[in-house]
């Protein structure tokens, strides 16, 4: 790729940057969406836990042809009429899932609950033959780690998908095809945040309800039912990093505390935490309940984000959702220094140290937005369509305009996963992915626990006594 030294890019310059990132983004391949399909086509599925996930799922599923919920099923007669609302149609509906599971015309399962029942539902659904989507993460225990594998390997032909939807990003997917092709250099380190602030915009979903741990609403800020913070939004964003740097982690240490909302829950409201990837890449993560603000796209969006960082350059990117679309900006380093010699260094009579190199610094560097598909040259635009294509790109160089990736990731994985239910394989996020990604939470809380560094191998041999008792 030809770069100029200079960060401030001139048009023409900018215009052959952002066409090799668009050339790369052009080589991932954005899943096609078939918008019509015939009835008997269409994978017959069933939504297990028709919570707040559950319910925006379904936003997005009812738009989506190539799938047809035919039955929900949800503990609480509340969230049911609410599912029921949100779906349409008359699918069928059912307290107990093992019901759903023994429906002969279902195909498929989402599994939509709190964390601490993922896996019997999931086993089960395997077991009962479906194709399986479950929200991260996969498992909550480590005996839940060796019965998925054994699960999964007994049933080859079943997909199982992980609810990662930025592994169907195809910002995401750019930025890692950049790494890949070393246009960022090479990438030594990620940093993640997940800040929010809970005093001033509570969450419905963090706040303490009535009947403490004995209502299943507060499962998630307590430890016999949740991961805390680790598991609801530190495992999006290892994942990221486990997928740049193409490992999992070797080890993790951290540091976890309860200081601020302090209502009886047993799941800390911040923590940091560092990864020490096997080539020595690290992750440097936090997450705070008490602040949202995110330094990066110039402060323009607030609480999460991951900044990826190699010798020749940077991304920062963000998923966001519905409201706020994905975005990603590239920033270059400054070029190389050139190595200026004593004798040179001496002529010009500036300041230098004998055998040193001279690092010449150049000010604020412009950050480039990875462009969309809508933004790619294809020949067949009229004079005044590859203009206009011109003058937005040219816009976004400038920070004037942000580019926003045209295609909900959320919408992607569920396209995925119907085209994986008629293929018989899992096209994204499959059992390593989504496992890979629940030892990551289950090791990171208990390094924080131990106040110790945990290695990753450790869960070889962690949680086997209750699988033997199991089979
Ligand atoms: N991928 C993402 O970005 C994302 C975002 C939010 C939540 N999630 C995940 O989605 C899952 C659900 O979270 P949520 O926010 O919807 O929680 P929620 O509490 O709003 O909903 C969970 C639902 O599951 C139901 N349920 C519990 N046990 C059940 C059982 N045995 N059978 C049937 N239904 C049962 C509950 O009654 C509730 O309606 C969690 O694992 C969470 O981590 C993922």
């Amino acid at each position: 790729m030809n770069i100029t030294p200079d960060n401030d890019l001139t048009r023409r310059d900018f215009v052959k940057a952002a066409g090799a990132v668009t050339a790369v983004a052009a080589t991932v391949g954005a899943p096609a969406i078939q918008k019509v399909r015939a009835a008997n086509d269409r994978v017959q599925y069933g939504i297990i836990g028709t919570g707040s996930r559950g319910n925006y799922l379904m936003k997005h599923l009812k738009d989506i042809d190539s799938g047809q919920c035919v039955a929900i099923c949800d503990i609480q007669d509340d969230n049911i009429k609410k599912g029921l609302a949100t779906i349409g149609g008359s699918p069928k509906v059912f307290k107990d899932y093992h019901e759903l599971l023994a429906q002969k015309d279902i195909e498929a399962v989402f599994v939509l609950t709190p964390l601490f029942v993922h896996y019997p539902l999931t086993h089960d659904a395997l077991e009962a033959g479906k194709h399986v989507f479950c929200e991260k993460c996969l498992v909550f225990k480590p005996h839940e780690v060796h019965a998925l594998r054994a699960d999964a390997a007994a049933h080859p032909n079943q997909v199982l998908q992980t609810g990662l939807q930025r592994r169907s990003s195809y910002f995401y997917q750019t930025v890692k095809q950049m790494v890949d092709k070393g246009i960022l250099g090479d990438v030594h380190h990620v940093h993640a945040q997940w800040h929010r602030n809970m005093i001033n915009k509570p969450s419905s979903l963090w706040t303490m309800k009535p009947g403490g741990e004995s209502n299943i609403n507060n499962w998630r800020v307590y430890r016999s039912m949740s991961g805390g913070l680790t598991a609801e939004l530190t495992s999006h964003q290892v994942d990221v990093a486990d997928w740049m740097f193409g490992s999992a982690p070797e080890f993790v240490m951290g540091l976890g505390s309860l200081d601020t909302l302090k209502d009886g829950r047993d799941v800390w409201d911040n923590i940091q935490l560092i990864y020490k990837y096997p080539k020595g890449q690290k992750l440097t993560y936090s997450s705070v309940s008490t602040s949202s603000f995110c330094p990066y796209f110039n402060g323009s969006r607030a609480e999460m984000a991951e900044m990826i960082m190699g010798t020749d350059g940077a991304i920062e990117i963000t998923v966001g959702d519905d409201v706020n679309h994905c975005i990603a900006w590239w920033y270059r380093e400054p070029p190389k220094a050139a190595t200026v010699s004593a004798a040179d260094a001496k002529k010009k009579a500036e300041p230098f140290v004998a055998g040193a190199t001279m690092v010449s610094t150049s000010g604020v560097v412009k950050p480039i937005p990875i462009m969309t598909t809508d933004l790619e040259f294809t020949n067949d635009e009229s004079f005044f369509g590859r203009e206009g294509k011109f003058a937005r790109r040219w816009l976004m160089s400038k920070g004037i305009l942000a580019q926003e990736e045209a295609d909900n990731p959320v919408d992607v994985e569920l396209e995925h996963f119907f085209e994986g239910c008629r293929a018989a394989k899992t096209i994204v996020s499959p059992i390593e992915i989504g496992m890979n990604d629940a030892i990551a939470v289950i090791l990171s809380n208990l390094a924080m626990d131990e106040g110790r560094k945990v290695y990753f191998n450790e869960i070889e041999t962690m949680g086997l006594e209750p699988d033997k008792k199991r089979t």
